[in-house]
């Protein structure tokens, strides 16, 4: 097991849900802290740097304009196997694929809507993407560390 550090944003379509606390009850019970938050409303330069691996993709005009349709919430989170832990409790990209109890089986739309899938949450896809992504988001001083 190791300590890991990993990116998630609560999505524009669940923070206008009010399901921040529903979705950080999720992620509280896996045992992963919340160590640094941040509410904001990304910008389409925000968008690019966060899913650059998209940028050729068709649906990459639907998620820009997903992602800058309200505010989201950016946290950093930090447990055991971070970042593969908030991958499985996120579930399925496709909500309809998510399995029962995950965050996108109970809090994502299940259809897409102009073009793109609006599915609750963003999670860090590696040790790499978390790293990269936290230290766009996020200065070192902005981090707390949990000293109890
Ligand atoms: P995320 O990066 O947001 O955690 O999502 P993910 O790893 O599960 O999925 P990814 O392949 O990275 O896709 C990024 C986001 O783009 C939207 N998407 N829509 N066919 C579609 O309509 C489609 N495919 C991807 C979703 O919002 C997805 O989370
Ligand atoms: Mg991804």
């Amino acid at each position: 097991m190791a300590l890991e550090r990993t990116l998630t944003i609560i999505k524009p379509d669940a923070v206008a849900a009010n399901n921040i606390g529903n979705i950080l009850a999720i992620i509280e019970t896996a045992g992963l802290r919340v160590i640094a938050t941040k509410m904001l409303h990304m910008s389409n330069e925000h968008t690019e740097k966060l899913y650059e691996e998209h940028k050729e993709r068709p649906f990459y005009a639907s998620l820009a304009g997903y992602m800058t349709s309200g505010p989201v919430l950016i946290m950093v989170l930090e447990g055991e196997n971070a970042v593969s832990s908030l991958r499985k409790i996120m579930g399925a990209t496709i909500p309809k694929d998510a399995e029962t109890s995950t965050i996108r089986n109970l809090y994502a739309k299940h259809k897409q809507k102009n073009g793109v899938l609006e599915n609750a949450i963003h999670g860090s896809d590696s040790g790499t993407s978390a790293q990269r992504e936290i230290a766009f988001f996020f200065k070192p001083k902005d981090i707390c560390l949990r000293t109890r």
